[in-house]
């Protein structure tokens, strides 16, 4: 288990209000895959970096397991806390071999092993990641997957109670990076490690995290499992930042019944699902996710009478991208919309459409606060589309 309590740290250099971590708090569970999810310079790496000892806490309290290793009394150097790490760059050492790689963090420290002990733990964790049969060759002659597993077995050979992952996945090619990412799911499950792991990559943070904690300046914006983070995001940072989707301002009009309210957006009036968490009186935002838009074609306009949420449009481009086709709507108000279908279906470029936005599938959001610094953030658009 991990838990972190209060962590505050501010570079020297830094303005007062600008931390690279801000009183943040949250718990991994012993076995979980916990993900911090969030755009370059929020803070993840500074995190890791405290909880691996690399960096200083200027505050706050972490442990692992039963161990404090970081508090206002307490500082325990790297090695002796009981984590194995993987980094972007897999750091694996050029002038050694693979076992050599693998065998250093045993023959380093306090815990120095027996030769035959190191062989067998070097010769297990070679295994785990797939590289059996080729402790011989140079580190430098592995291709990018296979250096990535090699730091991977590095870090695992000292069976630590916490592996701590930093992007160990972005230096990979596409294909690679997807095939990598089961792979390493399924070692951490077989092996019930605890994983903190960071990414800015929000589809690798939702395929691999029992639980992820979406940041943001410094702190947590919102910490939920993939399903809840993806559909029920707690603002529009969070419903821009992971996955695509349909966003607009509006104003919350009149009730709609139980759950439900009708907001005023620029393109009419939108029922939408009610969420606890939003202060219904100020301004809101709608998120609708373009797999829930329906498009029908045009058909009498009294065959849609009575229902909700239907708008006309034309259908500007659709775009296949193999498993769906990514359409473009413009509504006759002007405003865009993104609509995913299945790629069976072809409608063709300028159709008249009718769009249908499923009641439940409209949540609203809180609106975001504007970002600390939005120079180098994918940040939340004011309205429409957000790829
Ligand atoms: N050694 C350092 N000295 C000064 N400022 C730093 C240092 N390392 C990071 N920062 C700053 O602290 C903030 C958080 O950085 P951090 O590396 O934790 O971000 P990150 O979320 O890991 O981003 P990325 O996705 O780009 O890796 C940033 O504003 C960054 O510029
Ligand atoms: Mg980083």
């Amino acid at each position: 288990m991990i838990v972190v309590e209060g962590l505050k740290k501010r570079y020297p250099g830094a303005s007062h209000s600008q931390r690279a971590v801000d009183d943040l708090s949250f718990t991994v569970q012993e076995g979980e895959f916990y993900t911090l999810l969030g755009p370059s310079g929020c803070g993840k790496t500074t995190t890791l970096k405290c909880v691996a000892g690399l960096e200083r806490a200027d505050g706050g309290r972490i442990s692992l397991g039963d161990t404090v290793v970081v508090s206002d009394q307490v500082f325990v150097p790297t090695h002796r806390r009981d984590i194995g790490m993987v980094f972007q760059n897999y750091a694996v050492w050029p002038h050694m071999n693979v076992y050599d790689n693998v065998a250093f963090p045993l023959q380093v420290g306090a815990r120095r092993e027996s030769k035959t002990s190191q062989r067998d733990k070097v010769m297990n964790a070679l295994e785990l990641v797939d590289l059996g049969g080729l402790e011989k060759r140079m580190s430098t002659e592995l291709s990018g997957g296979q250096q990535q597993r090699l730091s991977l077995a590095r870090a695992l050979v000292r069976e630590p109670r916490v592996l701590l992952l930093d992007e160990p996945l972005s230096n990979l090619d596409a294909k690679l990076r997807e095939s990598m990412r089961t792979e390493l799911s399924l070692i951490q499950r077989r092996l019930g490690i605890t994983a903190l792991f960071v990414t800015h990559d929000q589809s690798e943070a939702l395929a691999m995290s029992d639980r992820i904690a979406v940041m943001r300046d410094g702190s947590i914006v919102q910490e939920g499992t993939p399903r809840e983070i993806y559909h029920e995001p707690a603002d529009e940072f969070v419903a821009s930042f992971v996955g695509s989707t349909n966003l607009f301002h509006g104003e919350v009009g009149a009730s709609a019944g139980e759950g439900h309210v009708l907001v005023e957006t620029p393109f009419g009036r939108v029922a939408c699902a009610t969420d606890p968490r939003v202060d219904l009186a100020g301004p809101v935002a709608v998120t609708v996710r373009p797999e829930d838009v329906v498009i029908h074609e045009e058909r009498p306009a009294d065959a849609h009478e009575g229902r909700m949420n239907t708008f006309h449009g034309v259908l500007e481009i659709g775009q296949f991208t193999g498993a769906s086709v990514q359409y473009r709507v413009t509504l006759a108000s002007g405003e865009h919309l993104t609509a995913l279908s299945g790629s069976r279906e072809d409608l063709p470029s300028g159709a008249r459409v009718v769009v249908e936005l499923p009641v439940d599938a409209c949540r609203v959001i809180r609106r975001a606060r504007p970002a600390a610094d939005s120079s180098d953030e994918r940040d939340a658009s004011p309205a429409g589309v957000v790829a």
